[in-house]
């Protein structure tokens, strides 16, 4: 969280502490009882502009972002790039002024470029929220990890969570990561050697491993990342069927770890490739919740970007 000029805005998880993160668990959670029971307060954004600008396609991020601010009343409006003058040639900065004599309150920004959120946060007088910037950080995912996972175990800490795949281009380990340690848990990460820094095993409470066996022995969860079909033939990546034998998740591989265990996945899934599908469709997974979730944690962060923004 980050403020500039008194505007707060959700920039990553990197540098919150979990007294900064709990209140964000806690409205979601309550966030998702009241989604579950059809009861959200439709006031909470009542005449505040909400805009979804994305650089980036990801339709489930981006609907899930509308429906959590539209079931607190906001007016939302969704940018993407294909409809957008950036493909004109407009820049960045261009796209601030123009969002400014819009008058929009918070801004919803998803980028390929790690960093752009950040540029854009300090042009805009919205609120900005991160939905993802290139390699650099996803921090709604985190939190909707983390509320997923406390949801199950009663808390957020002291738990083996094994994070496994391609760690070094994914942005949803790095904030989870971060999250994760915030909270006090311990972090396993596997993946092929060209897929995990090796500087990420020097973070207290990391531990990385080539063997995803070793990772996942004794987990509370297992979460499995996607592995980009871009990444093979580029030689960081064996063949999909290699990857699957070497790293995937299959039940004997979710055997190692304890019974119950959680599986998660931020989706979209290649089933076959990270994990299998019985897996994914197994009892222990949590990749529907996720995504229920996901939706609850937007909602908080909305709400409570809003509030600090226009304190009542
Ligand atoms: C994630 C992303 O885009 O970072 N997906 C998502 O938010 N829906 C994870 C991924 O793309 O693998």
């Amino acid at each position: 969280m980050s403020l500039t000029h008194h505007i707060p805005h959700l920039l990553g998880i990197e540098g919150m502490t979990e007294k900064d993160i709990t209140p964000f668990l806690d409205l979601a959670e309550s966030y998702a009882l009241l989604s579950r029971s059809r009861n959200a307060p439709r006031d909470v954004l009542q005449g505040r502009t909400v805009i979804n600008l994305f650089f980036e396609d990801s339709t489930r991020t981006r609907t899930s972002f509308e429906l959590a601010a539209k079931r607190l009343g906001a007016d939302v409006v969704n940018m993407t790039v294909a409809t957008s003058s950036v493909n004109k040639g407009e820049t960045l900065l261009d796209t601030a002024s123009t969002l400014n004599a819009m008058h929009c309150d918070l801004l919803v920004v998803r980028h390929a470029q790690s960093g752009a959120p950040a540029l854009l946060s300090q042009k805009v007088e919205a609120s900005v929220v991160n939905a993802g910037d290139g390699m650099h950080e996803h921090p709604t995912q985190a939190l909707l990890d983390g509320l997923t996972i406390r949801r199950h175990f009663g808390r957020l800490s002291g738990l083996k969570i094994a994070i496994c795949g391609d760690i070094a281009h994914s942005r949803v380990a790095r904030s989870d990561i971060h999250l994760l340690r915030a909270m006090g848990n311990d972090i396993h990460l596997a993946g092929p050697p060209t897929l995990l820094p090796g500087a990420l095993g020097t973070l207290n409470g990391v531990t990385l491993h080539h063997n995803i066996d070793d990772a996942l022995k004794d987990a509370d969860v297992a979460m499995c990342l996607r592995v980009q079909r871009e990444r093979m033939g580029s030689g960081l990546v064996p063949s999909a069927r290699e990857y699957f034998s070497l790293f995937g998740l299959d039940r004997r591989r979710l055997a190692l770890a304890k019974p119950g265990a959680l599986v998660m996945h931020p989706g979209p899934m290649n089933r076959g490739v990270e994990i299998a599908s019985a897996v994914a469709d197994s009892p222990q997974s949590v990749i529907s919740e996720q995504v229920e979730m996901g939706v609850a944690v937007r909602m908080a962060v909305l709400d409570r970007l809003s509030r600090m923004k226009n304190p009542a």
